[in-house]
């Protein structure tokens, strides 16, 4: 068998690559590990740049995201026992963040490709890429017991954190970069209307809280918990309890219990591979970086992953200009880097560390007063929030 681009992994990155080639001619096939009840099982965050959803629009996807999703033009910032809104879009010329959980973009994703008739194949075991360090790249796997080939030009390595593309690559054509946070998110989803309008990250000295949603009458809440900690420690009253303790009195008194149908604990790190591309392959999205979700921006990246990586076989394919594709790596890596130093920065100014004490503890106060008093720094934070420029 023989397509153009084999895209492994079927997240949002592999999808809506997937997608933008279609919308160009260009022909994909997906291999994906997992099944496609078990993708859209799983519960990531909600947060898209304008950005993010302009390339959503673009692949043809966002008639949905238009109709149910969440504009917001601002966030709060909580401590010192009261809310501090930041007003996105008062500080950046109108623009703002829309709440449309990642789980909702998977499922328009797959849905769009299945009504296109393109191919994905479900529960593919022993994903292999090779050669592509030739001008004849080609991908291995198996289905039902039986071994296949597909020739291809391209391969994207769409397949997250724990997938072969990265491991395929030689450790010494890598430099890793990482950073581990010695705490993890407690995530909470409840069928309850959000304590806010918008969301609340809240610094206290017991830990970070956020309170986020997914719709108005579905929220999504965190905890920062320690490292090791097990879920099954975490009844529903022990949570509702722990996030109301962190939260200014007035937010507390708006939060609505109620039983959880998803609890799960994350860890938090960042991680960069450097470079994303290997000749005939791209690292693209969670396979090649991870940051803590405290900005929001893990979805986010792997979008502009995407939009690099297409614009590059777009002129690959119309052109014959290798030019786009040469500078995936260095333009994808520009734009991760500053979105890396963004949620390690509110990371590091939110979260209770071993060694805060007391006096960290005043500097992140410090810090967040002098954060939404002057317009200079709300400005910096907000920019980075919604998203960018590419
Ligand atoms: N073979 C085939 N598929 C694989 C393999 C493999 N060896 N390993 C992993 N996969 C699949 C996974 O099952 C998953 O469906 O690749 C897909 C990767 O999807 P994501 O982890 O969602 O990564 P990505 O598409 O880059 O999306 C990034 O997801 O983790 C969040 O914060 C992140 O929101 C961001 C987004
Ligand atoms: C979420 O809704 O899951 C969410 C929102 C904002 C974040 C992280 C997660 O910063």
């Amino acid at each position: 068998m023989r397509t153009q681009v084999v895209i492994i992994g079927s997240g949002p990155s592999g999808l809506l690559l997937g997608q933008l080639l279609h919308g160009i001619g260009v022909e994909t096939v997906i291999l994906e590990r997992a099944s496609r009840d078990h993708v859209l099982g799983r519960v990531r965050a909600g947060v898209l740049e304008q950005g993010t959803v302009e390339l959503l629009e673009e692949a043809g996807v966002a008639a949905r995201l238009h109709a149910e999703g969440l504009p917001h033009s601002g966030i709060s910032l909580a401590f010192d026992g009261r809310l501090h809104r930041i007003d996105l879009a008062a500080l950046t010329d109108g623009r703002h963040v829309t709440v449309y959980g990642q789980t909702e973009v998977t499922h328009d994703l797959m849905d769009k490709r299945d009504a296109a008739g393109l191919t994905t194949v479900y529960e593919a075991a022993n994903v292999t890429p090779h050669d592509f360090d030739s001008g004849a790249p080609f991908a291995t796997y198996d289905k039902d017991g039986v071994s296949h080939r597909i020739d291809c030009d391209f391969i994207a390595g769409c397949d997250g954190y724990h997938g072969v593309s990265r491991k395929s690559v030689p450790a010494s054509a890598l430099k890793i970069f990482e950073r581990q946070y010695p705490f993890g998110w407690l995530g909470v989803l409840a069928e309850v209307p959000p304590a806010d309008h918008e969301l609340v990250y809240a610094n206290h000295e017991r830990g970070f809280a956020l309170c986020s949603m997914r719709s108005t009458h579905r929220s999504r809440y965190y905890v920062q918990c320690p490292e090791g900690d097990r879920v099954e420690a975490w009844s529903d009253d022990r949570f509702w309890d722990e996030l109301r303790r962190r939260l200014p009195e007035q937010t507390a008194a708006s939060v609505v219990t109620g039983s959880s149908f998803e609890k799960s604990i994350a860890p938090l790190r960042s991680f960069v591979a450097e470079p994303m591309r290997f000749g005939r392959l791209f690292l693209v999205g969670d396979a090649a970086h991870i940051v803590p979700p405290t900005g929001a921006k893990g979805l986010n990246l792997a979008a502009s992953d995407v939009r690099y990586l297409f614009a590059g076989l777009r002129d690959f394919y119309a052109e014959k200009s290798h030019a786009g594709i040469d500078a995936y790596s260095q333009k994808a890596l520009a734009r991760v880097w500053k979105a890396v130093r963004f949620s390690w920065w509110m990371t590091t100014m939110l979260h209770r560390f071993p060694d805060t004490g007391e006096f960290g503890q005043r500097i992140q106060e410090a810090e967040l007063d002098y954060l939404v008093h002057s317009r200079a720094a709300s400005t910096a934070l907000a920019e980075n929030y919604v998203g960018l420029p590419y």
